[in-house]
């Protein structure tokens, strides 16, 4: 039989990891399987603990469970490993050495029975043999997957997981993009590694542990986190990044945006202060072309754009190519500022015009723009 989902729903959340919105909430998915024995995929978020024993102990319906099998210990995960362990305590925790470290870190000593497996490994549940593929940075350094040949079916911990909980109606794209510059996007090598090892399995299921199971059309998934991991662009458009403190710069981006449209160029803009700060990020990353609009404050760039900057960095932000508008009345220092702040950035490429505002936009700054508007067409 196939797998019994047992996850939740998690409605109430405001900022995923203290720092994400999600407003449409998130789920955190567990899995069992049945067979001759029967194991289960993970625990959920603390908050969570009584509604998902009871989904676990339904799915079982009479039986113990053998394993209680750990893909990830960061604790939307973990959290109710001992609270499952202690209704369940001749069950099998299966991790791997970095696995049970984290368990004692956050749980400190513990004598339940336990089984540590290495990349590679099989487990046989009786029909069905599972087997380990270890996806060390695909966030923390312990997570592993579990590819199930019977099934064809990767568990594939956080990798293609998305934002929001499962009854809400959306595309998987734009908030997987989101999720996946967000808390993934560092990573890129780390999944370039874990692909590499499952190019050897067939796999046409994938059970992330957010967000839907991806049981049809893997190869389109497949793709994306292959973009997304390698860093390449999606999309030939611009993305806009803007602060405007009087809406003198916002005017400059609303003219080069026209500009872009009217060149057939796909663009999108966003208030840097005001808009979500991981969608700017992904946005950032899905096009080839970033505009930096920024006013010049207190002798450095905004505080919005610095940050904007800084977690592009963290997250390796590269192969792009980069425009800059500045503004400064009396001393424009806007432009020195962000290409200082983006030269660790490897293969960042600068248009050549860059535009400077003096307080509003003029003849001068207008031309600028519609020679910046050319030299980012297509
Ligand atoms: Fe969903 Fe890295 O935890």
């Amino acid at each position: 039989m196939k797998n019994i989902y047992v996850g939740v729903n998690d409605k109430s959340i405001d900022l995923f990891e203290g720092m994400y919105r999600v407003p449409n909430g998130m789920s955190y998915n567990s899995y069992i399987i049945r067979d001759e024995k029967s194991a289960v995929f993970d625990t959920v978020d603390e908050k969570f603990g009584g509604e998902w024993l009871d989904n676990v102990s339904a799915a079982l319906d009479g039986r113990n469970p053998d394993y209680l099998i750990i893909l990830h210990m960061e604790p939307d995960h973990s959290a109710n490993i001992f609270r499952f362990m202690e209704k369940y305590p001749d069950t099998c925790i299966v991790g791997n050495s970095k696995t049970f470290v984290l368990i004692k870190e956050f749980f400190g000593d513990f004598a339940f029975n336990r089984l540590e497996v290495k990349d590679g490994d099989t487990l046989s549940l009786g029909s069905r043999s599972l087997t380990f593929v270890f996806a060390p940075m695909v966030h923390w350094p312990e997570v592993m997957t579990v590819y199930d040949g019977a099934d064809k079916a990767l568990y594939s911990a956080d990798a293609f997981g998305k934002f929001g909980s499962l009854d809400t109606e959306e595309e998987w794209e734009e908030q997987a993009r989101r999720y996946y510059y967000g808390i993934v996007g560092k990573f890129g090598n780390a999944v370039q590694g874990l692909f590499k090892k499952l190019s050897a399995y067939d796999i046409q299921k994938i059970y992330p542990l957010h967000g839907p199971a991806l049981t049809e059309n893997v190869g389109y998934y497949m793709n994306k986190y292959d973009l997304w991991s390698r860093y390449a662009f999606e999309s030939d458009g611009v993305f806009i990044a803007y602060n405007s403190v009087y809406g003198h710069t916002r005017k400059a981006v609303e003219l080069l945006a026209k500009l872009l449209e009217e060149n057939g160029t796909e663009v999108i803009a966003r208030d840097l202060a005001r808009d979500d700060w991981a969608q700017c990020v992904a946005d950032a990353f899905k096009f080839r072309n970033t505009v930096i609009a920024a006013t010049t404050y207190n002798g450095d760039v905004f505080p919005a754009v610095r940050e904007f900057i800084d977690r592009l960095k963290e997250r390796n932000f590269r192969n792009r190519r980069v425009g800059i508008i500045e503004n400064g009345g009396w001393a424009p220092f806007a432009a020195k500022a962000i290409q200082k702040r983006l030269e660790d950035c490897k293969d960042i490429e600068y248009c050549p015009t860059q535009v400077t505002l003096h307080a509003a936009l003029d003849g001068q700054s207008s031309s600028a723009l519609k020679a910046l508007a050319d030299e980012l067409k297509g």
